[in-house]
């Protein structure tokens, strides 16, 4: 909220003359802006409407659609996209020259991801995106007719389109266990220790699902597939730089993760990290001579791409480190429990969600009993121009869930009264219903 003890704040302990000069919506801006807040806990900082002000200046927006569906891919902050703009340009006045330069210096880019999320540069692979970072595992990994992989039904119709493939191809087995939503930790560790046979060899789960953000106890899963000899593939699509914490930490295998989500890089950037003593283990999708096998570089062989989209990672990176992960995971869960707070208080409304503080951050689900997902979706659009995606239960060989709901994904650019929009659209369906005009949500979600 915008109050005055807010501005005060801000105001007295910046000082108006920091703030000039400094360009607002500009990186030194933000940077200047959490700079100023540094002795404040990141949920105080999450509620102060001047510090996000400056965040959300660093955007261009069409500020006359309300996006909800930031799940999918976010638009990145005009540094990133100019750098990006900046980096194509060089490269085009002569590719041969400058694409190679800028690929040697993606080095930085390396460097500067494994101690943001807690490994080393010689574990991480940069990749085009989540999907390419996941599949290079599943397409890689030795797996010999019989051997069973143990994954879910809400992992990501495309991860599970791929498993498919092998099982038709190479034979192997894959288990896909069902889970509630929400549910806990231990009920999602022991269904996958329940699962267990003699034949597993790998677990694939999601860090969080897509669909409604459920958080999986990632280091105990690994653990225990490591204590029994099963290799663990964890999607990390929508958790890296939603929520902090630190890839060694997981204890797991392999991360695949999108870049171009949370973290707000430029479309067609993902990571994929592997587990040191994995490294020569696991093919590459792109074959290599055989004395790079034990290099992480391997995984990078792909041919000719865009060199200028890879470089603005750092300027994305960066983006990301002058608001601080704390601050923008508590800035999302703040987002998140003021619409939440609201709508459930009424006893139509389904939030599909854990709310409990630790579990959801900017990806939460919530129905309205009685109401169609997909025509729901259709309205936000129609009356109130919210963009937002309907998420309708899936059949094999997709995702399969029972549940239904509209998926909401803020982004740290996302203004209270937006919010605010999102809940009275919602209280008017309630009220009033929607007219089933047509189904433009989909089933499933990115
Ligand atoms: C859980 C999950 N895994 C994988 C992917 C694939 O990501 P990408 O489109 O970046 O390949 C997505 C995309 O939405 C996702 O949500």
């Amino acid at each position: 909220m915008w109050t005055r003890r807010g501005f005060l704040r801000v105001g007295g302990a910046l000082g108006a003359a920091a703030w000039i000069g400094k360009g607002s919506g500009s990186l030194k801006a933000v940077e200047a802006a959490s700079a100023a807040a540094a002795d404040r806990t990141p949920e105080d900082v999450a509620q102060d409407e001047f510090y996000w002000r400056e965040i959300q200046e660093a955007f261009t927006l069409d500020r006359t659609l309300i996006n909800l569906n930031n799940g999918n891919t976010c638009p990145s902050p005009r540094v990133v996209h100019e750098a990006c703009k900046r980096y194509m340009d060089m490269s085009n006045m002569l590719p041969v020259h400058y694409r190679s330069q800028a690929e040697s210096h993606l080095q930085t880019v390396r460097r500067g991801l494994a101690k943001e999320f807690g490994c080393d540069e010689d574990e991480i692979a940069l990749t085009r995106n989540a999907s390419e970072s996941l599949q290079i595992v599943q397409m890689g990994l030795d797996l010999k007719p019989g051997d069973e992989v143990i994954t879910t039904e809400q992992d990501y119709p495309r991860m599970l389109t791929t498993w498919d493939q092998r099982m038709r191809r190479d034979k192997i087995k894959v288990t896909r266990i069902q889970f509630p939503v929400p549910t806990t930790a231990d009920d999602l560790y022991s269904r996958f220790e329940r699962a267990i046979t003699p034949q597993t060899r790998v677990f694939h789960f999601c860090h969080i699902t897509n669909l409604t953000g459920q958080l999986f106890p990632v280091q105990r899963l690994s653990r225990l597939a490591r204590s029994k000899g099963i290799v663990t593939v964890v999607d990390g699509a929508h958790a890296i730089a939603h929520f902090p914490f630190k890839l060694h930490e997981l204890e797991c295998d392999y991360y695949g993760v999108s870049l171009h989500k949370w973290l707000l890089a430029p479309i067609g950037n993902g990571m994929l990290y592997v587990r040191r003593e994995n490294i020569p283990k696991l093919w590459p999708m792109q074959a290599v001579p055989e004395r790079q096998m034990n290099s992480i570089r391997k995984f990078e062989a792909i041919g000719t791409y865009p060199t200028a989209i890879r470089a603005s990672v750092a300027e994305a990176l960066a983006f990301h480190q002058a608001i601080g992960a704390d601050r923008k995971a508590a800035r999302l869960r703040y987002l998140t429990m003021r619409w939440a707070n609201e709508l459930k208080k009424n006893p139509r409304v389904k939030i599909l969600s854990s709310l409990e503080p630790g579990q959801t951050w900017g990806l939460a689900m919530v129905g309205i009993d009685g109401v169609d997902t997909r025509a729901l979706s259709q309205f936000m659009m129609d009356r109130y121009r919210i963009v937002i995606n309907a998420v309708v239960g899936g059949q094999p060989p997709a995702q399969v869930f029972d549940y239904t709901g509209l998926r909401v994904t803020p982004n740290v650019y996302t203004t209270l009264q937006e919010i605010d929009t999102f809940v009275d659209a919602m209280q008017d369906a309630l009220k009033n219903g929607v007219a089933a005009s047509n189904t433009r949500g989909r089933t499933g979600a990115d």
